[in-house]
């Protein structure tokens, strides 16, 4: 479980998220969607514990993102699109026995579900390849097993499908699917609205900083007419323009 509580980051004048406030249950995935700069990557770094906010509260489980940002590091699993954070000059299988590592983790835990994560993901051809070497999508499906390595119970994905083929973006989706199953509570920002459409139980679109709405695909579309999420978040960006 996790909960916003009017959390807000102001860089300078900007106030990049502005009073932000919702919770996600066990077991539920939600996407945070909104157009460039809107504040997303903002909002999951707050989560995350790389940014500080200047003010509100987030809590992940039972910890507070300021007061004990240790407890929240553990128990979270973060991908930030388009920063994988590999190592080039170790392989796939060790860049991810590193991150196990670094989590506690016993070394069969992390050979185990390093097996695990590489069948998932298809990286069987090349776990044993040296990061630097890989392609943009070979080095998106590998940070994305290193993330979750130790099994976090919440998961914060910033963009995750960005550059992957639609190969690769379907065993993504399969396996968010099948963390949701197992009960983890899941954040993901995106620009794919057939992704979120596929994901999210619910969806907060935020503009320019603030939350502006927050429902089921099925409760936005009620509510803003338009079938596709395309069109409600078109809208929905007029409205509040
Ligand atoms: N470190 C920073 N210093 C100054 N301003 C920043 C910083 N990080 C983000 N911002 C500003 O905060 C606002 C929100 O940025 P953010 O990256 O959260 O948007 P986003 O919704 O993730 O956009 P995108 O879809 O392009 O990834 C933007 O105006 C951005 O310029
Ligand atoms: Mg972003």
């Amino acid at each position: 479980m996790l909960k916003l509580e009017g959390l807000t980051k102001s860089f300078g004048d900007i106030v990049a998220v502005d009073g932000v406030s919702f919770s996600v249950q066990e077991g539920e995935i939600f996407g945070l969607l909104g157009e460039n700069g809107a504040g997303k990557t903002t909002t999951l770094r707050m989560l995350a514990t790389m940014l500080k906010p200047t003010s509100g509260t987030a809590k992940l489980g039972k910890y507070d993102v300021v007061a004990d940002p240790e407890q929240v590091r553990g128990s979270i699993g973060i991908l930030f699109g388009g920063e994988t954070g590999l190592y080039d000059r170790l392989t796939v299988a060790e860049n991810i026995r590193y991150f196990g590592e670094l989590n506690d983790m016993p070394s069969a835990d992390i050979k185990r579900r390093t097996d695990q994560l590489s069948a998932a993901f298809g990286m069987q051809d090349y776990i044993h390849r040296r990061a630097g070497k890989l392609s943009k999508g070979m080095k998106q499906k590998a940070a994305f097993a290193r993330s979750i390595i130790h099994d976090p119970g919440i998961m914060l994905f910033d963009e995750p499908t960005s550059g992957l083929d639609v190969g690769a973006m379907r065993e993504v989706h399969a396996f968010i699917l099948q963390c949701k199953a197992e009960g983890k509570t899941i954040v993901l920002s995106s620009h794919i609205m057939n992704e979120v459409e596929k994901l999210c139980d619910r969806i907060g679109i935020i503009h320019q900083g603030r939350l502006v709405d927050v429902g089921s695909i099925g409760e936005l579309r009620a509510k803003y007419g338009g079938d596709s999420l395309e069109e409600i978040f078109v809208k929905l960006a007029e409205v509040v323009r």
